[in-house]
């Protein structure tokens, strides 16, 4: 799919049908994303892929923080994605001080941009992916076993869409664009 085609196509799916998610098909998603940037090539991403029914669930319920949306979009995903990052990686020093005065700020950066990438090549196998923020980062660490030194940075719903969703609107080019 031409890459243009593919950013503007892609959409937040939350309804998905029940056929099955493969780890290979996951492990392909995470073999393309594996090549976003990251800062200074830190590579600090890391995707924990839960298929087990028992702990998706128990996500859904207790790490949410109560949101019905994401309750349900869990529940009804083939597969959950947990994006983490290996703590004190981007944007530090390797005496571990900070490099810039945005401080912890590129760990985040670098997790976002690699789960578009993730988002990306899944729209492209035809599958569909929303990422969510509303979630218990202590519950959805102790539930996964998160290793320690890591965190949570996003959660990714992953399955074949069972809907076509609108775009959301955007705003305009020049609503979004400063030309100096
Ligand atoms: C950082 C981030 C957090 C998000 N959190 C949630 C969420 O918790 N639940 C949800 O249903 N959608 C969530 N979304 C999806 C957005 O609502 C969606 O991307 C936006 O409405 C634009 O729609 P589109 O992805 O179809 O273009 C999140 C998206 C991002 C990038």
């Amino acid at each position: 799919m031409d890459a243009l085609k593919c950013i503007k196509e892609r959409r937040s799916i939350r309804k998905f049908t029940d056929e099955k998610i493969a780890q290979a098909d996951v492990e392909n998603l995470v073999e393309v994303a594996r090549f976003a940037p990251t800062w200074k090539n830190s590579q600090s991403i890391r995707f924990v892929a839960v298929f087990d029914e028992a702990v998706k669930s128990k996500i859904a319920e207790d790490a949410v923080m109560g949101f019905e949306g994401n309750k349900n979009i869990i529940n009804g995903a083939p597969a959950l994605i947990i994006i983490a990052t290996v703590d004190k990686r981007a944007g530090y020093e390797r005496d571990g001080s900070f490099s810039t005065s945005k401080e912890t700020h590129w760990q985040s950066f670098d997790a976002g941009i690699e789960t578009e990438a993730f988002c990306l090549a899944a729209h492209e196998a035809g599958l569909g992916t929303v990422i969510m923020g509303i979630y218990d980062e202590d519950k959805v660490r102790e539930i996964v076993k998160l290793p320690e030194g890591q965190s949570v940075s996003a959660l990714v719903a992953l399955g074949h869409p069972a809907e076509e969703p609108n775009a959301p609107k955007r705003k305009e080019v020049a609503d979004l664009l400063t030309v100096i």
